[in-house]
């Protein structure tokens, strides 16, 4: 977060937010995203290299304006984020592709993304050749790989390995290449990608795979243009640090040549990213409604509870994986701190945003807040907003965005009952 829109130093702007907007909000930071966005620039500097921007993690318009912006491609999980993305200004149809869509299931209105708009469709399922052959598609494929190992920051963010139902395994992918060459569908990119977190020796470990794979049957690949490893970059939610960019730079520049070599002619190597370019860029900012004490028993320990009036309705990692948000209240930040957990307005007993990785409650050293504080839960903004949801018939918060010069926009207003209600209908089904 940029010292310019440091939360902490900033009391007078998150009330001026809050007055006007009400509680909770997300509150981006332009300057921030953008030094993320050139860490990852200067990763992929060497030639062969590009970034893509996996959207998921933030798929707002002014968000992927941004990575436009800086040359960036995407990475798009669905057909309405390929839409999204075309929204956007990303182009489709074009040589390379600058929308990817990577999917294990064809859902819903898929066929008009792939076969209208020329998104590159990245398979992850061998039944789907047989989908887009069924709707005439001819057009060019990527494969996307189990390679039999996977490394999320917890368990369930592991995109690899026996366990995981993502991409074709990596033993068995020539009956796929050999079903898209029946179908006329030129391969033209392997992708890999083994979870939210890996390190520098996972990231060698993909390429060394997804490279095996290409050499071992490299007569299959003549229209090879591209292999991706992934997104992954890690952000450390405890302590912010920024990559190590030389060190991540020549694994990639190496791969990359290593890649080139083995094939005998330039092929592009990729990664795409979501969390690192926008997780620090954004803070879920909340407001302190009341403090109140459990007593310990026979049954267990009590503990004091800050409760706020954001909850896993807004940010659902903690309650999802155990994740770590650091926690600050920026008008108490001289008091000293105290154990306090962070509990929201769910009427669910998982709504505590201070859990540790075994999900049990973990209490924080915090200032003791008073009612009315603005309270921030930083490094929000990847799968922050994009995992929020309606559950106890909440709108999602506004989002606001502050530009580097200090104007502010208005991403997205607070969804009211009236946008929760829009889709339902008395609409009788004849069928
Ligand atoms: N590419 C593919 C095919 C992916 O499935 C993902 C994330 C990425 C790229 C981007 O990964 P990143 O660089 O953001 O780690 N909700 C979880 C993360 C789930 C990630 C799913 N796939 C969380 O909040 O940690």
């Amino acid at each position: 977060m940029s010292e310019s829109l440091n939360p902490n130093q900033n009391a007078p702007l998150l009330q001026k937010l809050a007055a006007r907007l009400g509680t909770p909000f997300w509150l981006y930071d332009d300057a921030e995203m953008r030094r993320r966005i050139a860490d990852v620039k200067a990763l992929t500097s060497a030639p062969g290299l590009q970034a893509r921007y996996a959207m998921k993690a933030s798929p707002s318009k002014r968000i992927l304006k941004e990575m436009k912006k800086n040359g960036l491609w995407i990475d798009a999980v669905s057909a309405n984020e390929c839409f999204r993305a075309e929204q956007a200004g990303f182009a489709t149809g074009s040589h390379p592709p600058e929308i990817l869509y990577t999917a294990d299931v064809f859902r819903g209105d898929w066929q008009k993304a792939i076969l209208k708009d020329g998104v590159l469709p990245n398979i992850g399922s061998p039944g789907m050749v047989g989908d887009l052959a069924k709707e005439g598609y001819k057009g060019p494929l990527a494969l996307r790989i189990n390679v039999g190992f996977g490394h999320g920051h917890v368990n369930a963010c592991d995109t690899g390995g026996p366990s995981s139902k993502h991409g074709i395994w990596w033993e068995d992918v020539s009956g796929t290449i050999a079903a898209a060459k029946s179908a006329g569908m030129p391969i033209v990119m392997l992708h890999a990608h083994v979870g939210s977190g890996p390190k520098q020796q996972e990231l060698r470990d993909n390429l060394k795979r997804l490279i095996g794979v290409f050499a071992g049957l490299s007569g299959s690949f003549p229209d090879l243009q591209a292999i991706s490893v992934g997104g992954g970059l890690p952000w450390n939610y405890r302590q912010p640090e920024t990559l190590d960019v030389p060190a991540l730079a020549a694994i990639l520049a190496d791969g990359q040549k290593e890649l080139s070599k083995t094939a005998g002619r330039e092929i592009r190597l990729e990664i795409e990213p979501g969390r690192y370019y926008v997780a620090s860029s954004c803070t879920l900012v909340t407001q302190v409604t009341d403090l109140k004490k459990t007593r310990s028993n026979e049954k267990g320990t009590g503990v004091e509870f800050i409760m706020v009036d954001a909850g896993f309705t807004d940010l659902v990692r903690p309650a999802m994986y155990g994740s770590y948000h650091r926690i600050t209240i920026p008008a108490r930040v001289d008091r000293p701190t105290e154990p306090f957990c962070v509990a929201g307005p769910l009427c669910e007993s998982g709504d505590v945003f201070t859990r540790g990785a075994d999900e049990m409650l973990e209490p924080r050293a915090l200032p003791r807040a008073e009612r009315g504080d603005l309270m921030c839960l930083h490094d929000a903004g990847a799968y922050g907003y994009a995992m929020s949801s309606h559950y106890n018939s909440l709108g999602r918060a506004p989002q606001v965005w502050v530009e580097e010069d200090g104007s502010i926009f208005l991403m997205s207003r607070r969804e009211t009952l009236a946008d929760l209600t829009a889709v339902e209908t008395d609409e009788a089904l004849h069928v």
